[in-house]
């Protein structure tokens, strides 16, 4: 039986800051960002937006009547949870209008946890044929003003939806994972922010993608030449090119070439808006699916998607007749394209605003489909326009 992607898309907030604007507020040669970063914008979040908001909004877009009917778990990958007990999956699954009877939860393990929620609702729907799962994945990437990891922020979610007979790709059974317990980046429960030691997360990300993709090799005797892309969890859009450039040498000039060629279609919406942490993986597929036109069905894409701590897994997904239908180019593009841009000190006051706690009340107004509309007694209510 053929699972995979049925429908699949992206929300980020309208909010950004231009990394050249950072660059001179932060003393830095703009060059460090745009170059040895690889990142030209970032995206903010306001106040009004959380992963419950960000994750209804990437969903709205592609969810029919039919498919709410139909939808048996809603599965939130994230790492910026507010709540230890209750799952956002459950307030998302109200907001989208999902039939009763389903099961809702989130899934944690950095950056990796979209994919685990991935592979866990192709499992069911290869038990439930004629059902299907909604994955978000869903993250506000944060690591405070002036820090060292500040130019690879980002905020947003993707939205995906797995189904039998998908009409954009279907998942193959040849995943290839890695669990190894290192603290290159984490985030104790007191923290607002995550402790990261940011050369040891780099050297760690390239060793995990090494590891996978050659018991991979080993599994499947395949090889970089049976790939039309490759595609990486994306935390600043250098550090997938990194993770490439290591393996690279071993084909020929045609593959690094084309190769080389899918990546920069891959990342052109990350270097737009920064790491999403769980998403980011998926958004460089939606950004390589809307922007290249190298790609047809029965094309092979490898996936390697990398969660501090860590976990990583590799795995292959084939492009269907008829994907391109499927896609909304035009809809994500006008979304990056009608974001406001923000002053650094509106940047730097957006970013300390922060929601009542310990029971203080508040109420907001914000004209997106679905934000924050107030807090009381420690409970976020959520409004849709
Ligand atoms: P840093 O100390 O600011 O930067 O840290 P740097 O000094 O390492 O420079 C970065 C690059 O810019 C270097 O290039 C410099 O040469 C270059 P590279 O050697 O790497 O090719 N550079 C310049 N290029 C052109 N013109 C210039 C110039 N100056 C310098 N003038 C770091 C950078 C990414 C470590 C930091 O921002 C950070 O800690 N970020 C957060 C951690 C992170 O993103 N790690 C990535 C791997 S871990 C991961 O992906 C998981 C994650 O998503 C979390 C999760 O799983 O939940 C983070």
């Amino acid at each position: 039986m053929n699972i995979g992607i049925d429908k699949l898309s992206f929300y980020v907030p309208n909010l950004y800051v231009d990394m050249t604007d950072l660059a001179h507020a932060r003393d830095t040669d703009p060059n460090k960002f745009h170059i040895g970063i690889g990142q030209d914008k970032m995206a903010v979040s306001p106040v009004t937006q959380d992963i419950v908001t960000l994750g209804a909004n990437a969903a709205a877009k592609i969810l029919s009547d039919k498919d709410k009917e139909e939808i048996d778990m809603v599965i939130v990958g994230t790492e910026s949870s507010y709540d230890f007990s209750k799952a956002s999956a459950v307030a998302i699954h109200r907001l989208l209008g999902i039939q009763p009877f389903a099961r809702s939860f989130e899934i944690k393990e950095a950056c990796y946890g979209a994919t685990a929620a991935l592979q866990m609702a192709k499992n069911y729907i290869a038990e439930h044929p004629t059902r299907k799962v909604l994955v978000i994945a869903a993250d506000l990437a944060r690591y405070g003003l002036n820090s060292g990891g500040e130019p690879t922020q980002g905020a947003g979610a993707i939205a995906i939806l797995v189904t039998s007979d998908p009409r954009i790709l279907t998942i193959e059974n040849d995943s290839v994972f890695l669990t190894e317990d290192i603290y290159d980046f984490w985030r104790p429960s007191y923290a607002d922010f995550p402790l990261v030691d940011g050369p040891l997360s780099n050297e760690t990300y390239i060793q995990s993608f090494g590891k996978v993709w050659n018991r991979h090799k080993e599994v499947t005797g395949q090889t970089l030449a049976d790939y039309d892309a490759l595609c990486f969890h994306i935390p600043y859009t250098k550090m997938g090119k990194k993770a490439l450039l290591s393996v690279l040498s071993e084909t020929d000039e045609a593959t690094q070439e084309r190769l080389m060629n899918r990546y920069e279609e891959s990342i052109t919406y990350s270097r737009n808006v920064g790491n999403l942490y769980t998403g980011s993986l998926f958004l460089g597929l939606i950004s390589l699916l809307d922007i290249s036109k190298e790609l047809d069905a029965g094309s092979t894409i490898g996936l390697f998607s990398y969660g501090s701590g860590a976990v990583s897994e590799f795995f292959t997904v084939r492009l269907v007749e008829g994907y391109k239908e499927q896609l909304a180019v035009q809809e994500h593009q006008k979304l990056l394209e009608n974001r406001r841009k923000l002053a650094i000190d509106e940047y730097e006051e957006i970013f300390t605003q922060a929601l009542p706690k310990h029971g203080e009340a508040a109420t907001f107004d914000d004209e997106i489909l679905f934000s924050i509309e107030k807090v009381e007694n420690d409970i976020r209510f959520y409004k849709e326009n």
